[in-house]
């Protein structure tokens, strides 16, 4: 299937879950104010890489937290590839040095926005092509 409707009616803040879409965990966090505080802090210039990495923006759309999210509206939604930069392993949720994602395989550290801050990993975690068809539900592709 080349899209797939994701209910997330249940998932609180704080809470996540994975679904597979073309083959590839997808990753979608109802991210909690706290961790959007967080990543709304974060100078561009201290990203190691500042381009926002979505599918659904211009490709030279930088990596503020707003951008890396579903927008101002939703902002705490995140959608990402669940696939990590350096060499495609599945990054571990809610760990690491940044309170985001951790790889595990060689070390990348991905902040609460899945921007990558530490680690070998070279960008941010991908966000796919995705919209909101209702309140709760997310289509991805
Ligand atoms: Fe993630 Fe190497 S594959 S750090």
């Amino acid at each position: 299937l080349s899209t797939v409707e994701v209910d997330v009616s249940s998932l609180e803040p704080g809470m996540s879950l994975t679904v597979k879409w073309r083959g590839k965990p997808v990753f979608i966090r109802n991210r909690t104010e706290a961790e959007i505080d967080e990543a709304k802090e974060v100078p561009l210039s201290d990203l190691k890489d500042p381009i926002a990495r979505n599918e659904n923006l211009p490709a030279d759309a930088q990596a503020t937290d707003v951008d890396r999210s579903a927008g101002e509206a939703k902002e705490n939604w995140i959608v990402m590839i669940g696939s990590c930069t350096h060499l495609g392993c599945i990054p571990l949720g809610q760990s690491g040095d940044f309170g985001g994602w951790f790889c595990p395989c060689h070390g990348s550290h991905y902040d609460t926005a899945g921007r990558i801050r530490k680690g070998p990993a070279p960008q941010n975690l991908a966000i796919p092509l995705y919209a909101f068809t209702s309140d709760t539900v997310i289509r991805i592709g």
